[in-house]
């Protein structure tokens, strides 16, 4: 009797994010599992909870860079006190995601409630504060240059935006001075400029007509596909020039993803909460990192009976981890997104 033959690996070379020529490669070997690598160009996850503290420790302290490219940074805050100056992105658009906590966003068009799950999509220019943390806020906030918009694929069964997409209501909430002077920082970039007032300007009356700030919150995004081999990720902001993709990536009933090139788009992963592990990986708030054109597989997304919650940026900028980012990565391995064998053996060596 010959020997039996392994069960063929499906590999998937897809450009343009899956959207354009997809290429089916068949192979006996496994090929994600790589033994060691040496130099910059390699997957990583993030540990934000081991940032130091001393990070937020000042007054005026802002959100710490992650990884950065042209036109697009991934930044971590944490917050445990309300900010006694106002903040303006004139620049980019942010959109926050809380990971854990709770409190009270004061923008200049009213005033959100905020808890852990909700996505607060911010256009640049509007100025806004945290006004009250009931419980410690920490958050991960996309940073982009190009113009994001909420565009739930498959909606209303993916994301009922009439239902479940809300705007701040308008309030008259003073800040608290200091001196006697109302502050705002004005980001452009990486340099800042602050403004400062006698009168607060953030509180406002009224706002009429489109909708400025937007939220929603991730346990009303559905996961796609009752039956096994359902649907992939569903879209959930979109961008001009498409150049930046927010997908939710929560368990749901989908084969698992083939071994893939994503040859176009850097790929992060926020795993947002449990109770489920996906994977290697069951601490809210891990972020994973595969710059595009790496081969990796990733961790199976039907899990049920189990649940757990995650969202991806797509992104066609080349990203770069910053010095803070490189504190707390890890090397990656991209079959389940564990902390990479070699590195674990570096630190029992
Ligand atoms: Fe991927």
């Amino acid at each position: 009797m010959p020997d039996e033959l392994p069960a063929p690996n499906i590999e998937n070379f897809s450009r343009n994010g899956f959207v354009g020529p997809n290429t089916t490669i068949i192979r006996a070997q496994y090929r994600p599992r790589f033994l060691h690598a040496r130099g910059e160009y390699v997957p990583r996850r993030f540990h934000p909870w081991e940032l130091s503290g001393s990070a937020f420790a000042d007054r005026l302290a802002l959100p710490v860079a992650i990884l950065e490219g042209d036109g697009i940074s991934i930044e971590f805050n944490r917050r445990s006190a309300a900010q006694d100056y106002g903040y303006a992105n004139v620049l980019a658009d942010e959109l926050h995601y809380i990971i854990s906590g709770r409190g009270i966003l004061d923008t200049e068009v009213g005033t959100l409630e905020v808890r852990a799950g909700d996505f607060v999509l911010l256009p640049r220019a509007v100025t806004y504060r945290w006004g009250e943390i009931a419980e410690e806020i920490t958050e991960l906030i996309v940073v982009t240059r190009s113009q994001l918009r909420i565009d739930p694929e498959g909606a209303p069964a993916t994301l009922n935006v009439d239902l479940h997409v809300d705007r701040p209501v308008p309030h008259g909430r003073p800040g608290e001075p200091v001196d006697g002077e109302y502050e705002i920082v004005v980001r452009h970039g990486k340099q800042f400029t602050s403004y400062f007032y006698d009168v607060d300007p953030i509180p406002c009356l009224d706002a009429i007509g489109a909708p400025l700030v937007q939220r929603l919150n991730i346990e009303h995004v559905n996961g796609l596909g009752a039956e096994k081999g359902g649907l992939p990720p569903a879209r959930l902001f979109g961008s001009t020039n498409d150049v930046d993709f927010i997908y939710c990536t929560s368990s749901r009933r989908s084969d698992r993803p083939p071994v893939h090139h994503n040859a176009d788009f850097d790929e992060v992963i926020c795993y947002a909460e449990g109770p489920s592990p996906w994977g290697a990986i069951d601490t809210a708030g891990t972020i994973t990192w595969t710059p595009k054109g790496l081969l990796h597989q990733g961790p199976e997304e039907d899990i049920a009976p189990g649940r757990y919650r995650s969202w991806l940026v797509e992104t066609r900028a080349d990203l770069t981890m910053t010095p803070a980012g490189r504190e707390i990565s890890h090397l990656m391995e991209t079959d389940q997104y564990g902390i990479h064998p070699s590195e674990l053996g570096a630190a029992q060596a």
